[in-house]
């Protein structure tokens, strides 16, 4: 193959190229990015699991004398002596590294309890007898919910996170004693309170994205409409946030809310606007929708929400996020409306209704559509398509956005998209290199239409790797333990492509010597250095030979056999590496791919 790049002229490519979707789903966010390491601390879906009774302590769920409204159930032990209490495994296993540790809890007793002491400590699980750190908190006596908060720092790392968190009675005279909200925070990325693991942040970050979307996905939208996501129930003191029944399994805690999101994707894509916030549109995935006649109240709770995200800090709502701790609007330029509402047949009244109060408020954001299922995409409205399927449908998926009209200024994002089967049709449970091939090839496919298909965005992004996925690839998947996080073979592959794209660039006319498959390829100007990114895709078997008009210095390359990947076992078998650059017959620059791959060549522009 030959390509002749022209490094004239060309479409101006979009800014928020390549970007994350993120919901709870697989633990991604409870037991995963959310930093907090207790699992279950505030019984919020009524159950006692992650927690253990320790040398014989009496203990049980109670709703007497609630901690708050949102957080009726607490956890009630009797402690009839020293040693006896409490323990959390938390999320399959606890990291146990040299960093203050912060704990916090609720705790009452009885006002005839009197200088009763307890040890909060990190053990270990297989030997209890060793504790990695400990330090005593003195309850006051009283029947009154009191807060108490310490710092455990360990002087070493434990060496796998087969580890509990303790709380035992260091006292000789019995008590019961009512405890809540029980949370053990290490650091987080940029020492946010209630923030997120900077190890998993760090992943995210190293890819370069631009945009970011929250807060699902599915999980906005509940199975029924009571059980959607309620913005309001996500924001504020813990001790309001009653947390849901989340869509993919299991009760979502809500520590990471509505203001938690919005700073997480600030910290990741910037403060330029790329955050796209998806608001619940009234239907829900169970199948329900709320009638035409009772959806001005939905509406109205939107615009309250989208108040308290971009409103005056003196306005109503504005002034509740002032109250959490940011005075400044964050700056959202996308609302999404709904979620993959080709479901339902309901977008067709739900669309206008919701699109004509929120732009009637909010004239220069941009909307984006779920479907066109029964209505016509106003301009300046973007289209948010999604794809899931196996490595042949994303191939045609190249020149998918060739023919999308140009002139009624209506623009594509694909804010979900994974190659989940082999070709047999099966799900694989990891990303392999054919998958991520033919995934790249969708994306040269959206590089080269990116004046009109703003981003992309890979799904699922982030999974625990205890949680049953029913077998699915996802693209980065993690434990406690950060040294255990698997970075797919799709990751390094993403990872290629945005960091290889300038937040300003356009994108170039290549004409290559042979029609397209297996290679596809695109080109682009960094109109800031001058440098054109030539990128390549090698969607099969066998060795390419590929030739340019261009001198490119680099050529980086994500290769390897059609079905490797990286698992918890070969974290490293697909990564980033370099291909030696020739010379061709014209004096541009050759390189060899491999069978499939996927390479990005860094050439000077002339
Ligand atoms: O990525 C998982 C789910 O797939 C998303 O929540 C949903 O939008 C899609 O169907």
């Amino acid at each position: 193959l030959h390509l002749s790049v022209s490094t004239t002229g060309g479409n101006k490519s979009s800014l928020l190229l390549y970007g994350v979707m993120l919901e709870d789903i697989d633990h991604s966010i409870d037991g995963g990015l959310y930093a907090e390491t207790i699992q279950n601390r505030a019984f919020q879906d009524r159950t006692m699991e992650g927690w253990y009774a320790v040398n014989g302590a009496c203990m049980g769920l109670t709703t007497e004398l609630p901690l708050s409204d949102a957080l009726p159930n607490s956890l009630r032990v009797e402690m009839k002596g020293p040693g006896e209490g409490f323990a959390n495994e938390g999320w399959w296993g606890l990291s146990v590294r040299p960093v203050a540790y912060n704990i916090s809890f609720w705790a009452r007793t009885s006002s005839d309890v009197k200088n009763f002491t307890v040890k909060t400590a990190l053990i270990s699980a297989a030997d209890q007898s060793h504790e990695w750190v400990s330090t005593e908190v003195a309850l006051a006596g009283g029947p009154d919910w009191t807060y108490y908060t310490a710092t455990l720092t360990p002087a070493i790392a434990a060496p796998d996170t087969n580890n509990l968190f303790v709380i035992t009675s260091t006292s000789s005279q019995s008590a019961t004693v009512q405890f809540n909200l029980i949370s053990l925070f290490p650091p987080t990325y940029n020492n946010r309170t209630n923030g997120v693991r900077p190890d998993l942040m760090q992943n995210l970050l190293d890819l370069n994205l631009k945009h970011c979307r929250i807060p699902g996905g599915n999980n906005l939208e509940g199975q029924t409409v009571a059980r959607r996501w309620k913005w309001n129930e996500t924001i504020g003191p813990l001790t309001t946030r009653p947390g849901r029944p989340g869509d993919w399994g299991y009760y979502n805690t809500d520590g990471m809310g509505l203001f938690e999101w919005l700073t997480f994707c600030e910290d990741l894509v910037g403060a330029d606007g790329g955050t796209i916030l998806g608001v619940y549109a009234g239907y829900s995935l169970g199948g329900e929708s709320v009638p035409e006649e009772a959806l001005q109240p939905f509406i109205d709770d939107i615009l309250r929400e989208l108040e308290y995200v971009l409103g005056a800090p003196d306005s109503a709502y504005g002034s509740l996020r002032v109250r959490d701790g940011r005075t400044s609007p964050w700056n959202v330029q996308y609302i999404e409306i709904g979620n993959e509402d080709w479901f339902s047949n309901t977008y067709a009244y739900r669309w206008p209704a919701f699109y004509q109060a929120l732009k009637a408020t909010y004239p220069d954001k941009t909307f984006i559509a779920t479907t066109t299922k029964g209505i016509q995409l106003p301009a300046g409205v973007q289209f948010d398509q999604h794809f899931y399927g196996d490595s042949r449908n994303f191939l045609g998926l190249f020149s998918a956005w060739d023919t999308w009209p140009r002139d009624n200024g209506t623009d594509v994002i694909v804010s979900e998209y994974s190659v989940q089967r082999f070709d047999n049709q099966t799900f694989s449970p990891w990303p392999f290199m054919q998958a991520s091939v033919a995934e790249a090839v969708m994306g040269l496919g959206i590089e080269r239409n990116s004046d009109v298909v703003k981003t992309q965005m890979y799904a699922p992004f982030l999974s625990n790797l205890h949680y049953d996925r029913e077998g699915k690839p996802r693209l980065i998947s993690f434990d406690a333990d950060p040294a255990q996080t698997v970075l797919s073979s799709s990751y390094w592959v993403l990872k290629l492509l945005a960091s290889t794209h300038p937040a300003d660039a356009r994108v170039l006319e290549v004409e290559g010597s042979v029609p397209v498959h297996p290679l596809y390829w695109t080109a682009s100007l960094d109109v800031g250095t001058a440098a054109v990114y030539v990128k390549v895709a090698n969607a099969g078997e066998g060795e390419q030979v590929v030739s340019t008009n261009l001198q490119c210095g680099t050529a980086s390359v994500v290769e390897g056999e059609k079905l490797a990947r990286n698992t918890p076992e070969e974290k490293g078998t697909v990564g980033i590496e370099e291909l030696e650059v020739g010379t061709g017959e014209d004096g541009g620059s050759r390189v060899t791919m491999p069978g499939w791959s996927v390479a990005v060549l860094t050439c000077a522009g002339v």
